[in-house]
């Protein structure tokens, strides 16, 4: 087969490295790919959100799968082409992503469903919105309904706080995201990601992780797209899990079928759990980053036959093969981010680090010049193992953080810390 992964992340090296390892795949180009994909991959340069263009690389290049990244092209419908054009593709229709790109929308569906989800309030005017504020007081999460990059979401621990959010968000900070906004009740709790493939119908489960959203280590600083994570997550038991597809995902998948949207790809839940009781956070509707990274380490080749299931409708017909492992990434970043930082650094060392199925650095924002590898991002490296244990996949992670020389960079080094 001839396989197209779009992105040019941590997340898309990780994917093109499992499908890269399953003898089903003949030819793997990357669009636009990085300096990590090209080590093993064609790059190809493709405005990834244009449906036509894309469906126009496809025919050139006789491809015969897509993967989908990262969640613009989805929101943009490029699956809806790819599937219309007759081409095979692993992600969901734009109607089916509005559950990551409207928190409104997510919220309804799982009211019509009953799953166990934060309370909350929809809103399009903000002098309603800080009437409910006052009314309801603090702690109050306040979120942009669209999609904002991660950033729209302000966890208020005082009122003052959230009536600022509500200014910021009409304020137009957010553009056309924060036109609207939803106010959630405050869950208390542990956080944890479940990953299940829906090909419409079936959902079958495919991993648990846990990421560390803060800059600093003991989860302090501001939030960043995430610095290292691990999978699985001990606190998502297999109970918690099955609760959480009976309570939340398999209900909320029908709802979607029933009204017309089924939903095919990856579903990310993200979820809080008190007292042994899954409540859903939020679903995105592609892999996370750098959740997928360890996800992939685990998965190895069977990951393409998953995807090819999922997008042939096929999930009922097929398992996961699971090994009783553990994964652990972490995100070597530039200096300053997740505020100002410096691109162009060089980056050493990366040839001493071995490259196996027990490890592997995957290139988030990099690029090649000169047979150098270059920093060209704010989160650059994702240093991923695997071990019997999560103490010897940190272990040998963090020899590999050791081995490579990049005095721009800094890491986290508590990535695993709840879970160790
Ligand atoms: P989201 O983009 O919806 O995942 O929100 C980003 C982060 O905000 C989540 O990962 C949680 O840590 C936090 N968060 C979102 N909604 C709530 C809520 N209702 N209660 C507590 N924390 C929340
Ligand atoms: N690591 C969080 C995300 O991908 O949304």
């Amino acid at each position: 087969m001839n396989i197209l992964v779009l992105g040019s992340g941590g997340r898309e090296h990780a994917l093109a490295w499992a499908i890269m390892q399953n003898p089903k795949c003949d030819r793997l180009i990357c669009a636009p790919g990085n300096a990590g994909m090209a080590e093993i991959a064609t790059c190809a340069a493709l405005d990834i959100t244009s449906g036509s263009a894309v469906v126009g690389f496809c025919e050139e290049a006789a491809i015969d799968f897509v993967v989908i990244g990262p969640e613009a092209p989805l929101a943009a419908g490029v699956a809806d082409r790819l599937r219309a054009a007759g081409i095979a593709c692993f992600g969901p229709s734009a109607a089916a992503a509005r559950l990551e790109a409207s928190k409104a929308f997510t919220k309804e569906i799982c009211a019509a469903v009953n799953a166990p989800t934060a309370g909350y309030a929809h809103f399009t005017d903000a002098e309603a919105a800080r009437a409910h504020i006052r009314a309801q007081g603090a702690p109050i999460v306040v979120k942009a309904d669209g999609l904002a990059a991660g950033k729209g979401v302000i966890v208020a621990m005082t009122e003052a706080e959230a009536l600022d959010a509500i200014d910021t968000m009409f304020g137009g900070e957010f553009g056309a995201a924060g036109a609207e906004v939803v106010i959630e009740e405050f869950m208390e709790g542990e956080e944890a990601s479940f990953f299940v493939l829906v090909d419409g119908e079936t959902c079958l489960p495919i991993g648990t992780a846990q990421d560390h959203k803060r800059v600093g280590e003991g989860d302090t600083g501001p939030n960043t797209g995430g610095m290292g994570a691990y999978s699985p997550a001990p606190v998502l038991t297999d109970a918690i899990a099955q609760a959480a597809l009976d309570q939340i995902i398999r209900p909320t998948m029908a709802e979607m079928a029933r009204r017309g949207m089924p939903y095919q790809g990856v579903l990310y839940a993200g979820l809080m759990i008190k007292d042994g009781a899954p409540r859903l956070v939020e679903y995105n509707v592609r892999f996370g980053d750098p959740e997928c990274q360890v996800l992939m380490m685990r998965l190895g080749a069977q990951a393409l036959d998953l995807m090819l299931a999922c997008a042939e409708g096929r999930l009922g017909d097929v398992s996961v093969n699971w090994a009783d492992d553990h994964a652990m990434t972490v995100v070597m970043a530039a200096k300053g981010y997740p505020g100002n930082y410096e691109k162009g650094s060089v980056i050493k060392g990366l040839e001493t680090c071995p490259e196996d199925s027990q490890h592997m650095v995957f290139h988030a924002g990099t690029r090649a010049e000169g047979g150098q590898i270059i920093a060209a991002g704010g989160r650059v490296l994702n240093v991923t193992a695997r071990g019997r244990t999560l103490a010897q996949a940190r272990e040998r992670a963090y020899d590999m953080v050791e081995r490579i020389d990049w005095p721009e960079g800094f890491c986290r080094r508590d990535i695993g810390w709840r879970a160790l």
